[in-house]
């Protein structure tokens, strides 16, 4: 019997973001052409003006059946469906934080109608981060949603920005989880000609890597013990580099941090998704992290199979796939725990 499954790591654009992207002419956008719509979302793919640029994009993003139907074809009993990026970046100030809480509003009730099988992780109007205590606050009343999606540069001045210390604090008294993803990448300019590929597996696991590791420098989890990171794509690099960030930080010459503790010990306290994609990735996280702290994820509806859309929801997708295969490497009791275990306490719910 293949077991059951939890996906923390899910995304959807809901229809009132759709309807904000198909609307703009700058990057991120929707554009409509022949072959189907594109979605233009990456910094680097504004001058793209082929055909080809950006990648596809189908109901499988918007339409909350299609995601269901993703869910039944791959066993997924449960999934933690959060906006995907860039999330609100883009957005006047003085928007966003109205906008913020109509998603917000939207995703609880397309989670409520879902018989128990979705629940959510919000947005933030990070551009106004003294708007977002409060939103956290009004979140936590919702019943389906479960914390927060929070982009890896912040407002641009990264997640140690001291504007958002406020957030950090909500959140810890909240309960909520904050789920930390990357968008823009680091050091594309040194990679190009590369399609999405680089970007993706290093630009984005990077950009993760520096942000959670500067808040963890700047003293956040030594104030806020409590805080529930979820950090993305088995956090990036760090449960390989965690003990080279320990070392640095304890031999710097230059730089004392203040840390009563080294960087790894706050690292433990987060937790991970396991989208990691190969069997010696996944047991540098296991080896790493808390047992009862690491999630199944996905990533749908990124990284699509290369089939035509009528077949698309009857399609076995790569990602879920590779991932359960690393999955299968270790023994039952931790299989069980990353698959629904772990998902189930954290988020304190049943099987449906
Ligand atoms: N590509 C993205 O832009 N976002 C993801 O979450 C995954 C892949
Ligand atoms: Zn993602």
């Amino acid at each position: 019997m293949p077991l059951p499954l939890i996906d923390v790591h899910t995304h959807m654009y809901l229809p009132r973001y759709v309807a904000l992207l198909r609307a703009r002419s700058k990057v991120p956008r929707i554009v409509s052409r022949k072959g189907g719509d594109r979605l233009i979302i990456l910094p680097d793919e504004e001058a793209d003006q082929s055909t080809s640029a950006g990648r596809p994009i189908g109901g499988e993003f918007h339409v909350v059946d299609r995601k269901l139907a993703f869910m039944d074809h791959h066993g997924i009993a449960i999934s933690v469906v959060s906006s995907a990026n860039p999330w609100i970046d883009f957005v006047e100030p003085g928007e966003a934080p109205a906008l913020a809480a109509q998603l917000n509003d939207d995703l609880e009730e397309i989670c409520a109608a879902s018989n128990g099988r979705l629940l959510g992780f919000g947005v933030l109007a990070l551009q106004r981060p003294e708007t977002c205590a409060a939103e956290l606050k009004r979140l936590a009343r919702h019943p389906h949603m479960r914390g927060v999606i929070i982009g890896s540069a912040g407002r641009g001045k990264g997640l140690d920005d001291p504007g958002f210390e406020p957030i950090w604090r909500a959140a810890e008294e909240t309960g909520l989880f904050v789920f930390i993803h990357p968008h823009y990448g680091i050091g594309h300019g040194l990679f190009p000609d590369t399609g999405h590929a680089m970007m993706l597996a290093l630009g984005f696991t990077f950009e993760t890597s520096i942000a959670v590791a500067l808040l963890i420098l700047r003293g956040t989890l030594e104030r806020h013990p409590g805080l529930k990171l979820l950090i993305a794509h088995a956090g990036g690099t760090l449960p390989y580099l965690a003990g080279r960030l320990d070392s640095c930080v304890k031999n710097d010459i230059s730089k004392n941090f203040g840390l009563p503790r080294p960087p790894s010990h706050y690292l433990r306290q987060c937790w991970y998704d396991s989208i990691a994609y190969h069997p010696p990735a996944l047991a540098a996280l296991e080896a790493f992290a808390d047992p009862a702290k690491i999630l199944f994820g996905t990533d749908h509806p990124f990284f699509r199979p290369h089939v035509g859309d009528d077949v698309l929801d009857r399609t076995t997708w790569p990602s879920p796939e590779e991932n359960l295969q690393a999955l299968s490497a270790l023994e039952s009791g931790r299989q069980k725990a990353i698959a629904y275990g772990n998902g189930l306490a954290a988020f304190g719910v049943e099987l449906p």
